[in-house]
């Protein structure tokens, strides 16, 4: 029997709604802009796209910390526009991921708003972590956790309480051994799904389990926290973090899952220390996908890479689970400026997006990926990321800077906007109508045509190739993934050249009349692949 589902070899595609496409002109990015701009994405050839939150929220943390999980914020739209969304997405064949956010909500959540106005001890405060101080009248913090976003992971309230936040004072963390909430996340899960979307993105997946007692962490866990996330993941424990009892949590989502159709799904997003970890998320009654951000933070290695594609199947393979594969999302720096400095980050990043392409499993792009768009550098000023406010770094905000969709700016910050609109909410930097989709469109050697090309020849490929896949490395510097067609069709061989100098064809056996696809015109030359390109040939 084929599987049918529609997720095990997708290509989804990220909108972080604020940034994508504004249709009210308030600089500020909308529902109604994303189903305007569906079209572009069917084009593009992705199979699903992935919101980013557009629920009732103050925006502390652009939607990550949700006052009301089942409205849409009038700043989005409303429950309207998302249903019109959802629609249009259906006819144009497009699954529509929502991200749920069930680690915190909003500190002006019903909620929270009760927790704050009740007593300590009441069943108020009960679906939070509230906690008395330590030391003299309570007024050092209940332990010595720190916040993602820097400084204590505690906030006083007025009677002398604390409660428990992993991100922003305005994110408190839920208390996920209280029933009600488990309740309440199962009610929000069926109100979409109701709706009629087809999956879901979770928010801090291995964070809702706390250690029994909230004990402190070690001298040497404090030491390494407040560190870079891509330097944090693989750590030692934490007691907030991949706790055993976050598996239950999900054994239940599995069966809410599966009182619809048999093909809705949902993604972790677990910064967990190993593909054994990550594999935990994916077990038969779990969920169906984890961002493998392993791939996403390996250095620039052929070996590295290889070791991650490895590992990856190692621990999914025997729990039955399809990888993903990630290079970008709107919290880490843009692949295309975090890879190399010049045209060295632009080349590896199509680079990496071909290799990860031609992976068995599903892929996840970050909208801007295909037009290689830049980290942006959003002078202080401008700033918005509480990650920055807090204290901790630059912040996130230059991976979030508005699209430009058209190479004039015309007073619509290059077509994110309507015509009078409002500043976009970040400014775009000069020249940024240099990377617009108008820009590319027809220019067959953009990143933009380069993409579309991929992502057609993924998908006709995609039911003649095994999903085994061999792997090697060449001398370190070059990454060879090999998978063979089915009968009468061709196989593939994707080679990447992670390495300093050209991989000659005749060493791997490949020819370069056998091209399908380079990541530019001068990636194979001289019968040899150049240093960070890569290409797919067909093989028989
Ligand atoms: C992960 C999200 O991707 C990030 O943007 C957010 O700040 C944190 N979770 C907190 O919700
Ligand atoms: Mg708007």
């Amino acid at each position: 029997m084929p599987d049918t589902r529609w997720w095990p070899r997708s290509t989804c595609y990220q909108i972080y709604v604020r940034s994508f496409a504004d249709s009210d002109g308030d600089g500020v990015g909308d529902l109604a802009g994303v189903t305007s701009r569906l079209p572009y994405l069917a084009e593009l050839g992705v199979d699903a796209v992935w919101l980013t939150p557009f629920y009732s929220s103050p925006q502390a943390d652009h939607g990550y910390d949700v006052s009301d999980y089942c409205d849409v914020d009038p700043l989005f739209g409303t429950l309207a526009d998302f249903d019109a969304l959802l629609t249009q997405a259906h006819g144009l064949a497009l699954k529509v991921m929502v991200d749920i956010v069930p680690n915190h909500s909003s500190d002006e959540h019903v909620w929270f708003k009760a927790a704050l106005a009740a007593a300590p001890g009441s069943r108020e405060r009960a679906r939070y972590l509230f906690r008395d101080g330590r030391g003299a009248g309570g007024a050092e913090p209940p332990n010595n956790w720190q916040s993602n976003f820097g400084g204590p992971a505690w906030t006083r309230v007025p009677d002398g309480q604390w409660y428990l936040h992993l991100f922003d004072s305005g994110q408190p963390d839920f208390d996920w051994t209280n029933p009600e909430v488990g309740d309440e996340f199962e009610r929000v899960l069926r109100f979409w799904l109701d709706r009629g979307v087809d999956g879901f993105r979770i928010d801090v997946a291995h964070g809702m389990v706390k250690a029994d007692g909230l004990p402190d962490l070690t001298a040497e866990q404090l030491a390494a926290e407040g560190g870079e996330l891509l330097e944090t993941l693989g750590e030692a424990a934490r007691p907030f973090w991949d706790q055993p009892g976050t598996h239950d949590i999900y054994r239940r989502w599995h069966s809410v899952l599966a009182d619809y159709d048999g093909d809705r799904m949902a993604i972790a997003e677990a910064w967990v220390g190993d593909a054994e970890a990550m594999a935990r998320y994916l077990r038969p009654d779990e969920l169906q996908q984890a961002f493998n951000f392993h791939w996403l933070m390996a250095p620039w290695s052929a070996q590295a890479l290889r070791e991650v594609v490895e590992h990856t199947f190692r621990a999914t393979r025997p729990v039955g689970a399809w990888p993903t594969w990630v290079l970008s999302n709107h919290d880490v720096v843009r692949a295309a400026s975090r890879l190399g400095d010049g045209a060295v980050g632009p080349a590896r990043a199509r680079a990496g997006l071909l290799a990860m392409l031609a992976l068995p499993g599903s892929t996840y792009l970050y909208q801007g990926e295909e037009l290689g768009l830049p980290q942006v550098d959003v002078a202080p000023e401008d700033r918005q990321d509480p990650e920055f406010r807090n204290g901790r770094g630059v912040g996130r905000d230059g991976c979030r800077v508005p699209l430009p969709w058209t190479t004039a700016d015309n007073g619509t910050a290059h077509g994110f906007s309507p015509p009078g609109a409002a500043d976009p909410w970040l400014p775009q930097p000069a020249g940024w109508g240099q990377w617009s989709a108008q820009a590319q469109e027809g220019d067959a050697s953009s990143t933009l045509a380069f993409v579309r090309t991929a992502l057609r020849l993924r998908r006709e490929m995609l039911d003649s190739l095994s999903d085994e896949v061999q792997l090697h490395a060449v001398d370190d510097d070059a990454l060879v993934i090999r998978r063979e067609g089915s009968t009468g069709a061709g196989g593939l061989v994707c080679v990447l050249n992670c390495g300093a100098t050209a991989v000659t064809l005749a060493s791997l056996g490949l020819d370069a009349a056998d091209v399908l696809i380079a990541t530019s015109a001068d990636a194979v030359a001289d019968a040899a692949l150049q240093p960070n390109t890569a290409a797919w040939f067909t093989v028989r």
